[in-house]
């Protein structure tokens, strides 16, 4: 912003909350969990669901573990209405989930959402109206503090008498001083203790306090603050579920969550992957995967987190971007060298020991969320050899020597670089396969033979058929190894000129045939290197093809 603007704007009022203890605090358990996708994340839909829409995402709800659902806003449209209906008719309320209704406290809404909830087992009743000094002015013309209060005090009154008319419902009221956020505390703490007045919970049959960040206006800090204080004034404390319900204006609405619970709250309101209105409701994934990367349990299950992402934007036609937390495409790949590195040297540690997480860059194994190691670390012309060292090994079961690895690194980033993208480790392993692997061009192997009854003082003998340059030579030769038996061939036949710097070999894991790789270093005596790969059944040809390979690959 120019200076100019900022003096429309002024610093947020701190709470005074003397001996705070949140800061101190650690989450250790998980809190009720309420989902409002099929409410707050509707509403702010281009487009909202339709009735199909919305089964399929709370069918996807269910599955996750979610008990309490906000299932919408039945007073408000025939479609909000009919998809209560349709779950009460139809039969589709699982045992022990709570079907949650948003509703004004005003009578003839309320009247209509009882008479949506008839049938339900188990329904909150969800009663609203906003508190804040702005919203009373703006929105409620000058509205004073007692008749904010008595709204909610009707509402509740109402709803407490037609609980009766629904016998086989087992109703709780959840009350929410909407733009708590920004409500005086002290007058938010005496509406909702006038709501308690009227409903009589108790501790066996509490009211749900619902204290929403309606707007985020300051840091997750002052809201921790509002939360303790709240939770520390509240009139039989015990008797109210203090719930949390953060927006995220400011971009912190998981923080502020985390320390609301810090601060003392029991349930927390939110929406898969943060859909809401404007910047969006808190993302309960995010906070229970956050819970669960601490080794704490949620009962929520997201270990097939491309399934809910894929359900979620199906029907709501959102789009989880790259970065988000998680679920987001991006978020379990490196494209820095160094990052790709450590990731490598972390995930090895872990596979050779089944110790505990401990990982550099990553929070979580993405396999405990249905994520693909696969998609860890993709290859552009900026990434570090550890990155394809890593792609080669885990998904092709190619263990590149250290030292050939920069040379291959080089090979593929100039590939990178001349598609002008990221390569896919498919690309990775073609690319390594046709620069690097039974290389043939001006000399190819025909056949090859050990000949085992050769074997003389602890030396083998090789009988082999090549090509080089259109012509075809019979080679033999002998040495101590099916390697130096072929060089000791070459030689005989005026063939050699270069040193074997070095070798190495071994099966290829994971592979569907029992194939081998053999890695060969040469120099020509001119002081050039070039590094070959041979693949073959027998580990002995594949030496010999990685040979022929380096050869290839010198001139
Ligand atoms: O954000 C909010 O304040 C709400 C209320 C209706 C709970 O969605
Ligand atoms: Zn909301």
């Amino acid at each position: 912003m120019k200076p100019s603007s900022l003096n429309k704007y002024s610093s947020f009022k701190t709470v005074e909350l003397k001996n705070r203890t949140w800061p101190d605090k650690e989450i250790s358990s998980a809190p009720i969990w309420c989902s409002v996708d099929l409410r707050d994340g509707n509403q702010a839909l281009a487009i909202p669901m339709n009735i199909s829409q919305k089964l399929e995402l709370f069918e996807l709800l269910v599955e996750i573990g979610f008990k309490e659902i906000e299932i919408g806003f039945p007073s408000a449209s025939e479609t909000e209405f009919n998809f209560v209906r349709k779950l009460v008719d139809e039969n589709l309320i699982p045992e022990g989930v709570k079907l949650q209704c948003l509703v004004q406290a005003r009578e003839h809404l309320i009247r209509r959402t009882f008479e949506a909830i008839e049938g339900v087992p188990n329904a909150i009743v969800h009663i609203y109206n906003s508190t804040s000094p702005l919203q009373r002015d703006i929105t409620f013309g000058g509205a004073t503090k007692d008749e904010i209060k008595s709204i909610a005090v009707e509402g509740t009154k109402l709803i407490k008498e037609l609980v009766s008319t629904v016998p086989e419902t087992q109703i709780d009221l959840e009350y929410s001083p909407e733009s708590f956020s920004d409500t005086e505390l002290e007058f938010a703490l005496d509406v909702c203790e006038g709501v308690m007045e009227v409903w009589e919970p108790s501790p066996s049959k509490p009211i749900i306090l619902n204290l929403p960040a309606t707007v985020e206006w300051t840091t997750p800090n002052v809201h921790a603050d509002q939360i303790e204080w709240f939770c520390n004034n509240l009139n039989n404390r015990d008797s109210a579920i203090i719930s949390l319900h953060t927006h995220n204006d400011r971009g912190t609405g998981t923080a502020a969550t985390e320390l609301g619970l810090m601060a003392g709250a029991n349930r927390v309101e939110g929406t898969l992957f943060g859909n809401g209105e404007r910047t969006g409701n808190l993302d309960i994934a995010t906070v229970a995967l956050n819970m669960n990367s601490h080794g704490i349990e949620t009962g929520l299950d997201f270990s097939d987190i491309p399934k809910a992402r894929e359900v979620y934007e199906r029907c709501t036609q959102m789009k989880v971007p790259d970065r988000h937390p998680y679920a987001g495409d991006l978020v379990f790949t490196a494209f820095s060298g160094s990052h790709q590195d450590a990731i490598k040297k972390g995930m090895d540690k872990i596979h050779s020991s089944d110790s505990s997480w401990a990982v550099p860059y990553l929070t979580i194994d993405p396999t405990d969320i249905g994520r693909t190691y696969e998609a860890i670390i993709r290859i552009n012309s900026q990434s570090g050899k550890g990155g394809i060292a890593y792609i080669l090994d885990r998904e092709y079961g190619f263990d590149i020597p250290k030292a050939m690895q920069p040379v291959v690194g080089t090979t593929i980033y100039q590939l990178a670089d001349k598609k002008g993208k990221e390569l896919s480790n498919h690309e990775i392993f073609e690319a390594f396969q046709a620069e690097f692997v039974n290389v043939v061009n001006h000399l190819s192997l025909e056949e090859y033979e050990l000949l085992h009854n050769d074997i003389k003082d602890g030396n083998v003998c090789c009988e082999a058929k090549l090509i080089k340059n259109g012509d075809q030579y019979d080679i033999k030769g002998n040495g101590n190894g099916p390697i130096n038996a072929f060089v000791n061939a070459l030689e005989k036949l005026g063939q050699k000129d270069f040193n074997l710097k070095d070798y190495r070999s071994h099966a290829i894991k994971g592979g569907s045939d029992a194939d081998s790789a053999a890695y060969i270093l040469l120099e020509s005596f001119d002081g050039k290197e070039a590094w070959g790969c041979g693949v073959d059944p027998s580990i002995e040809i594949a030496g010999v093809k990685a040979l022929i390979s380096a050869l290839n690959l010198l001139k």
